[in-house]
């Protein structure tokens, strides 16, 4: 590990059966309250922005937004957000995705895309993918490129990588963390 990702590490905390038993979940409120592993952390993914070629960052709300934002500002990039359904008030892409149980929804204002966009989707966890292939089809319906999709951490045995990999085409998954 880099001293980079021992930091980040240090600062996720691990709750057990949490939001439900058999649940280890990965809390980064001590990472976010800590401003140097948060500069850290916005660091390493403003320069995935960089290396990528991004011309915007995608957010997922909600823990999306609290990284994705700095991260645009870093890069001197605009941001834009990807809300769950019914929070947009302009016209709107949306995309429907399967949960466990149930389905979801996210959306995104259309004219905030242009063609000529490379997009770095930025997120806090990549777990089963579901997410990040709902924005990477959202991205791609409204006709820019994908640069990339950028996050703290990976959930390996999840297999949210290979859900990821149609979507993803040429772009790189990249995970600070590997979990
Ligand atoms: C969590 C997490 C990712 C997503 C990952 O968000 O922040 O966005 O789940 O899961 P997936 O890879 O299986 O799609 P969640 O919707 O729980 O809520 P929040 O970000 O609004 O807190
Ligand atoms: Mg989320």
């Amino acid at each position: 590990l880099t001293d980079v990702s021992t930091l980040l590490l240090s600062r996720i905390r691990d709750v057990a059966d949490y939001p439900e038993p058999g649940v280890m979940f990965k809390d980064i409120t001590p990472l976010l309250a800590d401003p140097v592993a948060f500069e850290a952390l916005t660091g390493a993914l403003a320069e995935i922005a960089v290396r990528t070629g991004a011309t915007k960052i995608v957010g997922l709300e909600a823990r999306g937004f609290i990284l994705g934002a700095p991260v645009a500002v870093r890069a001197g990039l605009g941001f834009i957000p990807v809300r769950k359904a019914g929070k947009l008030p302009g016209a709107t892409l949306s995309q429907t995705y399967d949960l466990e149980y149930g389905s979801a929804e996210i959306e995104v204002h259309a004219e905030d895309l242009d063609a000529g966009d490379r997009i770095l989707v930025v997120d806090d966890v990549l777990a089963t993918g579901g997410t990040a292939e709902a924005s990477l089809q959202l991205v791609r319906r409204a006709g820019a490129e994908v640069s990339g999709v950028a996050v703290l951490m990976e959930l390996g045995f999840l297999g949210g990588r290979s859900r990821l990999e149609p979507a993803l085409g040429n772009a790189p998954l990249e995970a600070l963390l590997q979990i």
